[in-house]
């Protein structure tokens, strides 16, 4: 049973219509300032942490679920953080239609959907597809972080790097080591407290490793709006 969707009012969020009349994503912000990208935000207990850290950066917090992007906006909204907008959205649409080459400073993406079953591996996000996908939209020297619950997701993401040659691993993380002044998501939280671990990837885009031609949405490309019940 799929819910309904709730309409979302925050100023924080960016309704359809002024995505599609946004040349690009920094035309979402009032100010022209850096751009990093969370995909998958939830609801948002990350964001409001980081873009309370970074008030030099525009963030943009993206999710398919429309009650998770509520919830972030009025996180924010309490907040009074100024330099987040909210976006439902698929990743690689919002890529797509509105990414622009080398626009990103930094895109997080903590605990993504695992799809822990071996025959559903093939729809994990990040995958070596995506992750030479993002090379277009990240700036030389812009950086990915990656946190997983799911060890064999972080080894599988791990060992591609070889056959990613834009991408440089900026410190190979322990366990449950975050990179300097990471926030805690709300999964993280979940797994950290019950001893679980988290791991870590953080990779930073090469100088010189250009990616002219913008990535094309495959054939067969369907934008998934989440499970069901979670709408
Ligand atoms: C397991 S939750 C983690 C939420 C949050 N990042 C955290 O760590 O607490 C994964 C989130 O990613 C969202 N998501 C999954 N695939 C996505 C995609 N392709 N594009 C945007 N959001 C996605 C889901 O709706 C869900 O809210």
């Amino acid at each position: 049973m799929t819910q309904r969707v709730i309409p979302i009012e925050s100023p924080r969020f960016v309704q359809p219509a002024e995505f599609a009349a946004a040349a690009n994503l920094a035309d979402l912000f009032p100010d022209n300032r850096p751009l990093a990208l969370e995909i998958g935000c939830g609801i948002g207990d990350f964001m409001v942490q980081l873009a309370a850290r970074h008030p030099a950066i525009n963030f943009l917090a993206i999710d398919i679920y429309n009650q998770g992007c509520l919830k972030t906006c009025r996180r924010l909204d309490a907040a009074g953080l100024a330099n987040v907008r909210v976006m439902r959205i698929e990743a690689r649409q919002l890529l797509v239609e509105g990414g622009g080459r080398q626009s990103l400073e930094a895109v997080y993406i903590n605990c993504p959907d695992p799809w822990p079953k071996k025959r559903h591996r093939g729809r994990r996000l990040l995958n070596a597809a995506f992750l030479q996908m993002l090379l277009y939209f990240l700036k030389p020297q812009g950086e990915l972080f990656f946190a997983t619950d799911f060890s064999d997701y972080a080894e599988g993401v791990a060992e591609l790097l070889p056959d990613l040659p834009g991408y440089a691993n900026l410190e190979p993380l322990p366990v449950n080591v975050a990179p300097a002044d990471y926030p805690v998501s709300k999964y993280m939280r979940r797994f950290l407290d019950r001893d679980e671990p988290i791991h870590f990837l953080h990779w930073r885009r090469r100088d010189g490793v250009d990616v002219l031609e913008p990535p094309e949405v495959r054939q067969g490309f369907r934008i998934r709006w989440g499970r069901a019940g979670n709408d």
